[in-house]
């Protein structure tokens, strides 16, 4: 099968921001669209997304962030190459890295490449007459990953609220997906009742619709949320955990991590030793971006000393990037990581990446972003990859459920297995 004809534009994600679809048709008539999502947090080494700001594609009313930059370069440059070849996935990145060889994909936009490459592999698997989980795992059960999902949310997502970005929750003991998802949701309207009953404004939702309740310190924040877990009934370290992002990049100056909230200063090795009791004292099976995106001292510092069973995850540390994760292999800076597309800007080399950190031991939560959109490729992905994690935000908002509901819907339909690499 070839492709008949491809086409960019511009939509809106779920913060009201602008950004990029592309659409590829088929001989066949068929049309596969793919919608691509976008961070607040975002690390300084992921691949580059083009915004219009400064240049003559500049648009009044979207604040310099409107995207036709990208779609020019789907429309003008990437279909003209790509229109009338076979579709094949492979084939596709290829031609797109030839069009673009940079590392970060600055020049046609990393938000133009995984675009169309989003689009190509749902085409390609189409054209085969299969879902895009199972073009990547075809035969036998599909493994359903383990959801991590934000409860409390702070940082760049609500305003600061919190110093750190998510108190989250992993429902280790649940048997199957939806009862994992059903625990999920218990907690969380737990959580808004009990703020609510403590005085705390709780109709202020975070953008990846965790609640945005203030709190004045990190511990203070995670007590609330193992009280929500215990008034439901369930148990916390057998059958749900915490997990945090702190996203520590946000508030590191390149000397001390300030924590504003607190109005406390630490300074390198004080805050590995923050963390490191932190982890101690709090049902804490899971932590991401404990330390800033350049401060490999003090990620491999904390990753000799932490617990063993210990996920230490690197987001803006290792950005999807495979130069970054064999760094973290060699040095043993963290055992886990966080794959985003769009940090990366190709579907291969995403999995490539993902490969790369399995070889070597490190688990691998596949991500969304902060902007989102009703697209569910992510729990395809998350399935066919047997990623064994997958983290969406909460469970507010279509753009949210949209990936939760694909996967009770592999659930539903699928011969399936719900993993936990937490055993
Ligand atoms: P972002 O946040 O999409 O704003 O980067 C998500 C995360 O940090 O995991
Ligand atoms: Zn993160």
């Amino acid at each position: 099968m070839k492709i008949n004809k491809i086409v960019g534009y511009q939509v809106l994600d779920s913060r009201g921001k602008p950004t990029v679809a592309a659409a590829i048709s088929l001989t066949d008539g068929t049309t596969h669209t793919a919608r691509i999502p976008s961070g607040a947090s975002t690390g300084a080494h992921e691949a580059k997304e083009l915004r219009d700001s400064g240049s003559k594609f500049e648009e009044k009313y979207y604040g310099g962030l409107s995207v036709q930059q990208a779609v020019e370069n789907i429309n003008k440059k990437i279909a003209p190459k790509l229109v009338e070849e076979q579709i094949d996935l492979n084939l596709v990145d290829s031609q797109l890295i030839e069009l673009d060889p940079s590392e970060d994909h600055h020049l046609l936009g990393a938000n133009a490449t995984l675009a169309v490459s989003i689009a190509a592999a749902y085409a390609d698997a189409h054209s085969q007459n299969k879902s895009l989980a199972r073009s990547f795992n075809p035969e036998g059960q599909l493994l359903i990953p383990m959801p991590m999902v934000n409860i409390l949310s702070g940082g760049a997502h609500a305003n600061r609220t919190m110093d750190i970005q998510d108190v989250l929750i992993i429902p280790v003991g649940a048997k199957s997906f939806s009862q994992a998802l059903s625990w999920i949701v218990a907690v969380r309207e737990m959580a808004a009742k009990l703020g609510k009953e403590a005085g705390h404004v709780t109709n202020l939702v975070a953008d990846e619709g965790g609640l945005a309740i203030a709190f004045t310190s990190i511990e203070k924040a995670c007590e609330f949320v193992v009280s929500a877990i215990e008034k439901v009934g369930l148990k916390v370290g057998s059958e749900v955990c915490l997990a945090l992002d702190v996203a520590a990049t946000q508030f590191f100056d390149g000397k001390n991590y300030n924590l504003s909230t607190v109005g406390k200063s630490y300074s390198q090795s004080e805050f590995v030793e923050y963390i490191n009791n932190l982890v101690s004292n709090q049902p804490i099976i899971s932590i991401e971006d404990p330390f800033a995106e350049d401060d490999w001292n003090s990620w491999q510092t904390f990753t000799e000393l932490a617990p063993k069973k210990l996920q230490v995850l690197g987001d803006d540390l290792l950005t999807t990037n495979l130069l970054r994760l064999n760094k973290a292999i060699s040095e043993k800076s963290a055992n886990a990581i966080l794959i985003k597309a769009n940090q990366n800007g190709l579907v291969t080399s995403t999995l490539n990446v993902l490969k790369q950190a399995r070889a070597n031991n490190f688990n691998t939560v596949v991500s969304a972003r902060s902007g989102e959109n009703e697209d569910s490729w992510l729990a395809d992905l998350a399935t066919g990859w047997n990623a064994g994690q997958i983290k969406v935000g909460s469970t507010h908002g279509s753009e949210r459920n949209a990936k939760w509901n694909r996967l009770l819907e592999f659930e539903a339909t699928e011969s399936t297995k719900f993993t936990n690499p937490f055993n």
